[in-house]
């Protein structure tokens, strides 16, 4: 992607220029971020996906004041799945259904959330879909991560504020702001696209029925559990490592049994330094952390037909090869993640398997100058459905 290039899908502004300006820093309204959107996939499809085991998927109810004194309305929120009869009546009002990852289980939603690959691939999550009656929405509120609130049928007012309150309504089942006060409104069309950065306030309303709107998500990792997954890995390196036992010749007898011997402090010490002696292990150990697929993403193996390595070559060398759409792969100067996993790589191979990371795809004359080592490794990720040969033209 050229990143100096103005882009519709950023209101004629270039993705550097995007990020340098608004990126987790102010909103932006970008009309006819994709001009003549239409759904890419119906509603009949989204209840389908809302009603599969291997899809998150949330129905949040509002229940509307029955007065006018009383200010708050109730809200009830279930999980899915939900069979088609589980969910309210269209033409019930104020509800709505999210459907979370579809970008993992359709093509056309994927290849909508590439084109947000200005941001690097570690920190784009998903691509959420929800689902409106008029009226529906899921109240005030802020998220913790950038989003772009894409309408794709419908109309939706979005109404937004810098608010430094984020106080939450207490013992609602969804983080609902307190006192929302709303400083910028707008209704948005098929096509119209909002940014907001994390901890924006945040109420989009639908107007009318059959209101869809595309959440494209982030994702940042939160410190601690950064350390604590990293450290997790780096504890199973060290399980591996050679038995090193405390030693104490220089033990003087003691009058305080109870005390710790210092040098067993320093012994403690030595043996956190050595979990980090390998100065690759925390890249090693971020790179397979960031690639980790989701808990509900599996891949389907190929079956013993397919999986003919002589033929899967044979077809790889004329169409080349194209990663799954739930596959993640990344790299740093030394590494190819792929799905939790870490290679080492150097030369013509690791130049080719960082343009398979980037382009999530190869040529078939690409594949044909890689070593048969890289090869055979892809073959594999092949039969494992992480890679797939790409569809002949
Ligand atoms: C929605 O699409 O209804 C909610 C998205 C959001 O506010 O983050
Ligand atoms: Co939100």
């Amino acid at each position: 992607m050229d990143i100096t290039h103005a882009l519709p899908l950023l209101g004629g502004m270039s993705p550097e220029r995007f990020m340098k300006q608004y990126w987790q820093k102010k909103p932006l309204l970008i009309r006819q971020a994709i001009p003549g959107m239409k759904p890419l996939l119906d509603r009949a499809a989204l209840f389908d996906l809302a009603a599969s085991q291997e899809v998150e998927s949330r129905l949040i109810e509002q229940v509307l004041p029955a007065k006018k004194a009383q200010r708050q309305s109730t809200w009830r929120m279930r999980h899915g799945p939900f069979e088609r009869r589980a969910l309210p009546a269209l033409k019930q009002a104020a509800w709505t259904l999210l459907v979370q990852g579809v970008n993992l289980h359709h093509d056309a939603v994927d290849a909508l959330m590439q084109q947000f690959r200005f941001v690097p691939d570690a920190r784009l999550d998903d691509v959420m879909i929800s689902y409106a009656s008029e009226g529906g929405g899921v109240g005030p509120h802020f998220d913790s991560y950038d989003v772009f609130l894409l309408q794709a049928h419908g109309q939706r007012r979005w109404q937004i504020a810098a608010q430094k309150d984020l106080s939450l309504q207490e013992g609602a089942p969804l983080k609902i702001l307190a006192n929302f006060e709303p400083e910028q409104t707008w209704v948005l069309e098929p096509g119209d696209m909002l940014y907001l950065p994390p901890r924006y306030a945040h109420d989009g309303v639908a107007m009318t029925g059959d209101c869809m709107t595309y959440s494209v998500g982030f994702r940042a990792p939160k410190q601690a559990e950064l350390g604590q997954e990293i450290l997790q890995r780096l504890a199973e390196d060290l399980s591996d490592a050679p038995e090193l036992l405390y030693k104490d010749r220089q033990q003087s007898a003691v009058t305080e049994p109870a005390r710790l011997p210092e040098g067993l402090t320093a012994f403690a010490h030595q043996a956190l330094q050595a979990a980090l002696k390998d100065p690759l292990a925390l890249q090693r150990s971020l790179g397979e952390y960031l690639t980790e697929p989701k808990a509900q993403v599996w891949f389907e193996e190929l079956d013993d037909d397919e999986a003919d390595d002589h033929s899967l070559s044979e077809l790889a060398n004329t169409q080349g090869v194209t990663l799954d759409r739930r596959t993640r792969m990344m790299f740093d100067d030394r590494h190819v993640f792929i799905n939790g996993e870490s290679y080492l790589a150097g030369g013509r191979d690791a130049r080719l398997m960082r343009q398979l990371a980037n382009d999530r795809a190869l040529s078939g004359k690409d594949w044909r100058t890689a070593s048969s080592a890289a090869q055979e490794l892809m073959l594999d990720w092949c039969l494992r459905g992480w890679l797939r040969v790409s569809s002949g033209s």
